[in-house]
């Protein structure tokens, strides 16, 4: 990747008396950042920032998000557009790559990413290792990084083309992966990929179709299903890209860095709040019982899940495209009475007029109707996860990718304040206590 900061000037600060002048940098938008590289050498101190809520870890061209005005940009494309007008295989294409592509590249790209998509047949094995009840991101996080254990010919991460070999894998597979920790969990056989359907109709039918009956892909679920995974496909420096992008640093293999993200993604915070937001509106169950809930969040007993967000202080962008496709989705499965859209839809009404959740700019994030959205299509809450690290895995790729391509790339390394103790002299375990 080739570096497109610009210098904005310079601040300074005094530290222990001595005053150190450090260079501003400006990127093509966003705030201006101060680099701070040097105040270790320069001044013997470092910065404290736990949840790096003031540090930006990489320079990145991928995707831009200005959290205060609720814009998200993919390579500079507004959210909404690729929603509305694009695909998932050509969003994967252009968070690869840099653009979209001509009809001829994403006709190639589609034949690629089709034609990988069958996993070995000898890795359908680990499956049957697992509790029948196991979690569906348990197996994702061992299956994904199992892979490096299949595909040898594509870890060497110093490699232009087996970077490029094992980011088509990467998409082409986890479907793959994902629908089949979906038929283990429901004792369904497995169902193999058909080359002749979209990549989103192809993960329905190898999630939704058994052997003893035909089954026709839905094409409003289809396209509900793929804009999902569009809004999900990247942004930016998350917890889980952050997670991808450490484990990478080291030179590990990109499967083993892809399941790096999948762990960090299950986390309730991060992509396991969709299957809490949904939990949540159940116990919820009626909309003449929210006032007393929003209470209990106001008393801090729990937190209001599918709100906030680290990054978005006003409406998450996503949010509104999933709140339009719940409602294409419900309708199309007549629906449209479902109590659990009911009770999100008065939620959202009281919260965003309540001034607890007005002054700290908490707002609808994107998982509060996507478990109501997937429920409605037949997955299961264990499932939404899941489904969230199949979209994102183009992101973390395209992260990857670029932080491997980065000629300023280091080995993450923070620092840390330490307030253990002091050196000590070991005692001997009968002289203690
Ligand atoms: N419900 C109630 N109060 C909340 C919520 C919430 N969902 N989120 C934040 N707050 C409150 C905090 O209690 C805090 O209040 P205080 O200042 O009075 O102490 C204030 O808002 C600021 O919150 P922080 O925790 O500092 O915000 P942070 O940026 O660290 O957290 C997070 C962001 C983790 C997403 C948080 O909003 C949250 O837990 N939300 C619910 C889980 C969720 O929906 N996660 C999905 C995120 S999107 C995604 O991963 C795709």
């Amino acid at each position: 990747m080739e570096s497109k900061v610009t210098s904005n000037g310079s601040a300074s600060i005094s530290v222990g008396g001595k005053e150190v002048t450090l260079p501003v940098l400006k990127g093509s938008v966003g705030p201006d950042v101060v680099d701070i590289r040097k105040l270790y050498g320069e001044t013997d101190v470092f910065t404290f920032d736990p949840g790096f809520t003031s540090t930006a870890s990489c320079e990145s061209q991928i995707t831009y998000i200005d959290g205060d005005k609720g814009i998200l940009l993919y390579r500079g494309y507004p959210i909404e557009q690729l929603a509305e007008h694009s695909s998932f295989l050509e969003v994967c294409y252009l968070l690869l790559n840099g653009e979209l592509p001509t009809a001829a590249e994403l006709e190639q790209f589609t034949h690629t990413i089709t034609h990988h998509t069958m996993v070995h047949e000898q890795f359908d094995r680990f499956f049957q290792g697992f509790r029948r009840d196991a979690h569906p991101m348990a197996i994702m996080v061992s299956a994904v990084g199992a892979l490096s254990a299949f595909y040898h010919d594509s870890t060497n991460v110093h490699d232009l083309q087996q970077r490029e070999i094992s980011a088509h894998r990467m998409i082409a597979k986890v479907p793959t992966i994902a629908a089949r920790a979906f038929k283990y969990a429901i004792g369904q056989p497995f169902v193999y990929p058909k080359n002749d359907l979209g990549y989103a109709e192809n993960f329905l039918q190898m999630c939704f179709s058994v052997p003893a009956e035909d089954y026709k892909v839905n094409p409003i679920l289809a396209k509900a299903m793929d804009r999902i995974f569009i809004l999900h496909a990247d942004h930016e420096q998350n917890a889980s890209t952050s997670t991808v992008r450490l484990a990478g640093s080291s030179g590990a293999n990109p499967f083993a860095c892809i399941a790096a993200g999948v762990a960090c993604l299950w986390g309730p915070s991060h992509g396991g709040a969709n299957e809490e937001a949904l939990n949540m509106l159940r116990s919820i169950g009626h909309v003449d019982n929210i006032p007393e809930f929003v209470q209990g969040v106001k008393d801090r007993k729990y937190k209001l899940m599918g709100f906030g967000h680290r990054v978005y202080k006003n409406y998450d962008p996503r949010a509104k495209v999933m709140q339009q496709t719940a409602h294409e989705v419900l309708d199309e499965l007549g629906k449209h009475d479902d109590p659990l859209l009911k009770v999100a839809l008065e939620l959202e009404r009281i919260a965003l007029s309540d001034d607890y959740f007005i002054s700290r700019k908490l707002y609808p994030n994107v998982d509060f109707y996507s478990g109501i959205t997937l429920n409605a299509m037949g997955f299961p809450s264990e499932m939404f996860t899941v489904l969230f690290a199949l979209a994102r895995t183009v992101g973390w790729i395209a992260q990857w990718k670029e932080m491997i391509e980065d000629p300023a790339q280091k080995i993450g390394r923070p620092r840390q304040i330490y307030t253990g103790s002091p050196s000590r002299d070991f005692v001997p375990v009968d002289k203690r206590g």
